[in-house]
């Protein structure tokens, strides 16, 4: 039984990079139970990331059910569904049989380097900019769906007849979640659309001509949506006969869950990459500095918000990297006090450029590089070199945020798992110059699903009523010197040079 009461509920789900998670809200926006399970990261060649997508919806059922038997309640006393999920991870399903064509691509995989290289021949990275908000990068999903279509014997011929749909994950959870085969519906949000590359930022439909040249046909396209409103209910499972209400990428979710919702607000989610967003109202606003301009929600039949993000492929996969794949830590946690057995990185610089280099560079062909070496160097120093690196990226992205909105960063709301690491945030703020501040509920992710899902059937009245649940849990301010702050970054830009044309 549980101690939050009797109720009602929302129940949020996040289908996440390394795992999925089903959380129970109260209306406080407390959270009530918890259920997760990671699933399997599959590497066939460098550079190329895989994901099971029949796993995955195996394991977002046992995760609600889960939930639910840990909440202690039943879906009676749950009043809506909501989804999020980690964007652009891009799948193609065959909609008579359920059955995925082949692994979803996930959003970290770089083997449409070359095809979108040829996609930006003459007209350069920033072809389809002005509809979409975003560079021709392998991040984004329409050149995945290009990509399979090219090279799944005869999907195309499958799919030009109308038998194959096109999703990324909020899509398919949400068609499995409502019925699959027996009456799924196929949806999108204006969220993970505008992380296809083939929707128009500007009119929310998807984009004839970029369908055209990125050749994928429109009948596999879901219906875009808004992010909270009911697009159907849940059939069968431990939510069976409860509303399906919203659906927002992660990173938009978490803006939603720190209640950014004025013009200028900002948060910066610390996971397996780090997303930075900042609401900028009700217009697109472009960059000039490297950011994206994406959708970052929309209720309803209310006006688009708009945002811009700068985003970073590798930063706690990176910690994850050094312990399963250099075995140099048994935990993600002993990073930190790995860290702090020395005072600094020893001249070392780690650049993880896993998946090429995304905000501000968006160099496909970058790859990963440890610099200033010397015999001096221990696994300590680069355990400070690895956490430094997360706040290095981060300081990019504040100061082109800086550059193209105008506007200086007073604070930075954080959240995600990262945010647990003292060191890290401590050298955030160092490196930023800035404080540093988390909310008491660090799982913002799917507290924003939850909330917009709630807003959808009425559970909560407005945004105001939301703002009211945002507590400062931790604060973080800057203890560096200047000279010092300065010369570091130096070096740390130096290294990012190196990492680029590797491809060459
Ligand atoms: O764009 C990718 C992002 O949505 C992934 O987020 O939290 O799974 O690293 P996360």
């Amino acid at each position: 039984t549980s101690s939050h009461g009797t109720g009602p509920f929302i129940a949020a789900i996040d289908q996440g990079t390394t795992s999925s998670r089903c959380i129970v809200f109260d209306k406080d926006g407390r959270i009530v139970a918890v259920d997760q399970k990671e699933h399997e990261q599959i590497f066939p060649k460098p550079g190329w990331v895989e994901h099971d997508a029949a796993e995955i919806w195996t394991n977002v059922q046992e995760v609600v059910a889960g939930a639910i038997h840990k909440a202690g309640i039943t879906a009676a006393d749950v009043k809506a569904i909501g989804i999020t999920n980690q964007r652009e991870t891009t799948l193609l399903w065959d909609k008579n049989t359920g059955e995925p064509v082949h692994n979803a691509i996930v959003w970290q995989d770089t083997r449409t380097d070359a095809l979108c290289k040829e996609l930006g021949r003459n007209v350069g990275q920033d072809r389809f900019r002005r509809e979409t908000g975003l560079p021709l990068a392998s991040y984004f999903a329409g050149p995945k769906a290009r990509w399979l279509l090219d090279n799944v014997e005869s999907l195309r011929e499958r799919a030009e007849r109308g038998d194959i749909l096109f999703g990324t994950m909020d899509s398919w959870v949400i068609w499995n979640l409502t019925g699959g085969t027996d009456g799924g519906v196929h949806v999108t949000d204006v969220t993970n659309a505008s992380r296809t590359m083939l929707m128009n930022l500007h009119t929310m439909e998807w984009d004839d001509k970029i369908l055209q040249s990125m050749e994928v046909p429109a009948a596999i396209l879901p219906e875009i949506r808004s992010s909270a409103e009911v697009y159907g209910t849940a059939k069968g499972g431990a939510l069976d006969g409860v509303p399906v209400a919203s659906a927002l990428g992660d990173q938009q979710a978490a803006l939603f869950g720190q209640t950014c919702f004025a013009k200028g607000e900002a948060k910066s989610t610390y996971g397996t990459g780090t997303f930075m967003l900042m609401n900028t109202g009700d217009q697109p606003v472009n960059s000039y500095n490297g950011l994206l301009t994406t959708v970052g929600y929309r209720i309803g039949d209310q006006k688009a918000v708009y945002a811009l993000e700068g985003s970073i492929a590798v930063t706690g996969s990176l910690v994850q990297w050094m312990r399963d794949q250099m075995g140099l830590i048994n935990s993600a946690a002993e990073i930190e006090t790995l860290a702090l057995s020395v005072e600094d990185n020893g001249g070392a610089y780690f650049v993880p450029a896993f998946s090429g280099l995304f905000a501000p560079y968006w160099r496909s062909d970058a790859r990963g590089v440890i610099a200033g070496l010397t015999r001096y160097v221990t696994k300590a120093h680069i355990a400070r070199a690895v956490l430094e690196a997360t706040a290095w990226q981060t300081r990019e992205i504040t100061d082109a945020m800086t550059k193209d909105s105008g506007v200086e960063l007073t604070a930075l709301k954080v959240d995600g798992g990262m945010t647990s690491n003292n060191l890290l945030m401590q050298t955030l703020s160092d490196f930023l110059d800035a404080p540093v501040v988390r909310p008491m509920v660090a799982e913002t992710t799917c507290l924003g699903a939850a909330y917009a899902a709630g807003l959808a059937v009425g559970f909560w009245p407005d945004t105001d009523a939301l703002r009211a649940n945002w507590r400062r849990a931790a604060e973080w301010t800057p203890r560096m010197e200047a000279d010092r702050r300065e010369r570091e970054y130096k070096s740390w830009l130096k290294a990012v040079e190196r990492t680029m044309g590797w491809l060459d």
